[in-house]
């Protein structure tokens, strides 16, 4: 059974967090501080360990700077209030997570079950990937790459400042879980994080959407609405695609930014807003300014702190563990206990990953309700090859017209390539933009039209 060690003389909280423990299937053990905490865990350490930042014989920080704690391996810091400060350094300095009082329940079942779930996996990854199973994870994100690790070390560092973020990664690499990251661990965390899809709003209702309006002052307004910037007040506004934010839209964004204020459509009457930005793009921003889809201002004033989300297949053995998580989720959803075989495992790090950490997850998805117990590679296997339904290979019959061929061969590629479309232009020799202007023309294409499209045809 999974163990649990409590520090800390405040019994309040120590009942708190030992209730939800048990619940979770650990034995729990509690100790005043330090000094008894010492003698207990070389008796035998604890899978995981709660430290009071305040404990009767000192500070709670020494768990992560004496000798003789070394051997814990998930240290979560409990402090009084949310200062946070404590939190990241906590953070920085090795701590799995950190908790206020009066503990939030969920927040800690979640973290008992991400624990168990590594002890699981670490006991079924081999070797050299034991050793990234041990830290894997900053906030909700998993990995231990060094990469990874790279990124976690910026974003606690950018986090708990005001400044703009800028993230930057290709489809499906976690811009959003990093933007949700970064508000988690800010002063801004107890107020609402917003996530807004520029590309993804229809250009007619974009503007009331992020500055609102007043009654009446479009036709269908029939009463005043509120904003994203001021919904999010006082929180983050995470700006996703927003290259794909009309141009006259850009402008006013620039303008709030500069000013901290901004007016409802049809009223004069200028807000003040305290609003965090977080925006992202898996568009080169460099690609999009010269493409004339993002302003060169705007860009700028984003720019300020600009962190890049590696592509999963620079992540190694991460993979495993990532697809281990995916895997325990459904596990845990519809009370199974399938397993990844070795080879299913070796498949899936071998793999390149164009959709990345997305990808990943819809693999083994699928996967998993193909497989009855055990995932293997051949399980795995139709879903890297139907990753492209028309194969590798166009077949196009005599007759056919260029305009035609043109058309199959660019949704093919981009098929192949996880739907990225810098991969696609690169791989098809021309321009980003070439590519847009060529989707533009030939419609929308996606699977589910296919599949209707298809199903049409039997
Ligand atoms: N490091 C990670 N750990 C755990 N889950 C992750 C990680 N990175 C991504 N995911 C999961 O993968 C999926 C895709 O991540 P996310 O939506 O953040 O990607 P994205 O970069 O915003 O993609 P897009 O550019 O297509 O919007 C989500 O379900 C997310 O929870
Ligand atoms: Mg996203």
């Amino acid at each position: 059974m999974p163990h649990a060690l409590i520090v800390g003389d405040d019994v309040r909280t120590r009942t708190e967090i030992a209730t939800v423990c048990m619940a979770a299937g650990f034995v729990v053990t509690v100790a005043m501080g330090q000094r008894d905490a010492q003698q207990q865990i070389s008796g035998q350490p604890p899978d995981i360990a709660f430290v009071d930042l305040n404990l009767p014989d000192g500070n709670g920080m020494v768990f992560f700077d004496k000798v003789e704690f070394r051997t814990l391996r998930e240290i979560v810091l409990v402090t009084g209030e949310a200062t946070v400060d404590t939190a990241v350094e906590a953070l920085r300095v090795g701590a799995a997570d950190y908790l206020t009082k009066p503990v939030n329940v969920r927040r800690l079942q979640m973290l008992l079950g991400r624990v168990a779930r590594q002890l699981e996996l670490k006991a079924m990854l081999a070797g050299s990937t034991r050793d990234a199973a041990r830290s894997g994870h900053f906030g909700g994100m998993l990995g231990a790459a060094p990469v990874m690790q790279k990124l976690y070390h910026h974003i606690g560092r950018v986090a708990p400042t005001e400044a703009t973020v800028l993230l930057l990664g290709e489809s499906g690499t976690g811009k959003e879980i990093a933007a949700q990251t970064i508000h988690d661990l800010s002063r801004r965390q107890r107020q609402p994080f917003l996530p807004v899809n520029c590309g993804a709003i229809s250009p007619q209702l974009i503007e009331s959407e992020i500055f609102g309006h007043e009654k009446g002052s479009f036709t269908g307004a029939d009463r005043q609405h509120k904003g994203y910037f001021e919904r999010a007040n006082g929180g983050t506004l995470f700006l996703d695609e927003v290259t794909e934010m009309p141009l006259e839209l850009q402008v006013k964004l620039l303008r709030v930014l500069e000013t901290g204020a901004f007016m409802r459509i049809g009223s004069n009457q200028e807000l003040a807003t305290d609003v965090r930005i977080i925006a992202a793009s898996n568009r080169d921003p460099e690609d999009a300014i010269s493409d004339g889809r993002l302003r060169l201002d705007l860009y700028h004033r984003l720019n300020v702190f600009p962190l890049l989300i590696p592509p999963l297949r620079e992540r190694g053995a991460d993979v495993a563990l990532l697809a281990q998580h995916f895997l325990d989720d459904l596990n845990a959803r519809h009370d199974t206990e399938k397993i990844l075989s070795g080879d299913g495992l070796a498949s899936l790090v071998g793999y390149h990953w164009p959709g990345n950490v997305r990808e990943l997850r819809n693999y083994i998805q699928r996967a998993f309700i193909l497989s009855d117990q055990v995932i293997d590679a051949a399980a795995l296997a139709p879903a890297f090859t139907s990753q492209s339904p028309v194969g590798l290979a166009l077949a196009i019959p005599v007759g056919t017209s260029l305009a035609e061929v043109d058309r199959k061969l660019i949704f093919a590629t981009l098929e192949l390539c996880g739907g990225v479309k810098k991969r696609a232009a690169d791989i098809l020799g021309i321009s980003l933009k070439t590519l847009y202007n060529r989707l533009e023309e030939y419609g929308p294409h996606d699977a589910v039209q296919r599949e209707s499209r298809d199903r049409s045809q039997v």
